[in-house]
């Protein structure tokens, strides 16, 4: 699996961990498909990451749309051909403690985060598996491992796409696809921006290196996972948190 013209779908890719990865590949070669709710931000993050060579196309999708999903890769499939990568990044939070938490938070938060990567896999994995080449990465997250007061939704959805990884795994190993999913720690990204100091003093303490992650970070174990070196690799959760879980 040569990065070289091959395609990727990255889903939330405007932005944050998303745009790293995209960045990622469009240096290796791979022509990008950047999906994101937000066109403008979509377009001009194709704008800036074209100068790497390969292409970079934004395109409107809500992952949470099966419809909009099976569209979008309508187009993609004319615009850019067959799609080898897949990386499942789009994800929200709606925070709240189980008491105060809406069925409409739930429900937003399982349908980006969880539903989404599922409407990907049944529009993007079809074309894998008939070339009996491709790769899928889910980003999760530790709060998916560990859960976390006030974020029942996004623990589960996060848990959730650990056992679709591994579902889907088991699925498709025979047909020379892999599946496996990364789990960030506390990330540099807009969705941690808004933390007051006093809660990122608290969370800095319960990470053994004391510090946040780069995007960059995670967008290199993505690439490794994508790449020929973790061929024999699937069904895996890597964590990329500066020691946060040590499962074993
Ligand atoms: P971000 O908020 O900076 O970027 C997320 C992107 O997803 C945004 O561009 C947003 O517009 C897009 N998006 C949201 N809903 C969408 C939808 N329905 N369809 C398509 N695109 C949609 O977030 P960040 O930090 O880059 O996170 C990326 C992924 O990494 C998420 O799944 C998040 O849960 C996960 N993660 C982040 C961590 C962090 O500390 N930042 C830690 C662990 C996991």
């Amino acid at each position: 699996m040569d990065f070289n013209s091959k395609t990727a779908v990255v889903t939330g890719a405007a932005r944050g961990i998303g745009r790293e990865v995209a960045r990622a590949l469009l240096e290796r070669g791979t022509n990008v498909a950047i999906l994101d709710v937000l066109l403008e931000d979509a377009a001009g993050a194709a704008d800036e990451l074209s100068r790497f060579g390969a292409l970079a196309r934004p395109y409107r999708c809500n992952v949470a749309s099966i419809e909009d999903v099976a569209e979008t890769g309508g187009r993609i499939a004319q615009e850019l051909g067959g799609v080898s990568f897949l990386v499942n990044n789009a994800g929200i939070v709606r925070d709240r403690l189980l008491l105060r938490m809406t069925p409409e938070d739930w429900d937003a938060v399982i349908k980006v985060n969880l539903t989404g990567a599922f409407n990907c896999a049944k529009v993007f994995a079809p074309g894998m598996l008939k070339q009996r080449e491709g790769r899928i990465v889910n980003i999760s997250s530790v709060i998916g491992l560990m859960g976390n007061a006030g974020q029942a939704n996004y623990a589960a959805s996060k848990a959730g796409l650990l056992g679709l990884t591994k579902s889907l795994a088991r699925e498709f190993a025979p047909r020379g696809v892999t599946v496996n999913a990364v789990a960030p720690g506390f990330i540099e990204t807009a969705m941690t921006k808004g933390l007051s100091s006093e809660i990122r003093a608290k969370m800095i303490e319960s990470i053994p290196m004391r510090r946040f992650g780069a995007a960059a970070d995670v967008a290199d174990v993505v690439v490794f996972l994508l790449s020929d070196a973790a061929a024999y690799i699937t069904g895996q959760v890597v964590n990329c948190d500066g020691g946060m879980v040590m499962a074993g």
